[in-house]
């Protein structure tokens, strides 16, 4: 028994010491938000999520299970969605996050956001963002998608609320040419 605890004393010493380990206390962070650089000094385990909604004030992201598993949480990194629950902010290192907050061009909406309204693709809106990010990205990527790439880029997303033909209506409605 003490030999065993004389062990992993042993082996937390060897983890403590490793050249570049890092916390558990705050680490500075620079990362570059909606094409703002922000500095922030959080525990090595924080989430994206976390830090945009935290010290970021940035809660336009929602975060819904916080296990990878709704995609409420949907943000960019240099332009592709990913699950900022299940993104450490230690990890983003260079690359561009961009949140529902910089989608827009100042008070001008995303074509998105603007066929989201007109086609009623919010009720309660805890989904919304996280839609609305996921179905930017696939008009960046693809400006002429089908009602089937709608759904898939849209397949991780959770709606309790029900909304998913409005989400379709809408996403194909910005896609079309003269839109924006
Ligand atoms: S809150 Fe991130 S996937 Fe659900
Ligand atoms: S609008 Fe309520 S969860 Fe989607």
């Amino acid at each position: 028994m003490l030999e065993t605890s004389l062990s992993m004393s042993r082996a937390r010493a060897e983890i403590n010491t490793e050249p570049g380990a890092v916390g558990p206390s705050a680490v500075p962070l620079t990362l570059r938000i909606n094409g703002t650089v922000r500095t922030v000094a959080v525990a090595p385990h924080t989430t994206l999520a976390e830090v945009l909604r935290g010290p970021l004030d940035l809660t336009g992201t929602k975060i819904g299970c916080d296990r990878g598993a709704c995609s409420a949480c949907t943000v960019w990194l240099d332009g592709l969605p990913v699950a900022s629950c299940m993104t450490l902010a230690i990890d983003v290192g260079e690359r561009s996050v961009t949140t529902i907050e910089g989608l827009s061009d100042g008070d001008r909406l995303h074509p998105v956001q603007a066929a989201f309204i007109e086609h009623d693709a919010v009720q309660c809106g805890f989904c919304t963002s996280g839609m609305v990010m996921s179905c930017a990205a696939l008009l960046a990527r693809n400006p002429h998608p089908t009602l089937d790439d709608v759904k898939a880029a849209t397949g991780g997303h959770l709606c309790r609320c029900g909304t998913y033909p409005h989400v379709f209506a809408a996403t194909l409605a910005a896609a079309k040419p003269g839109r924006g």
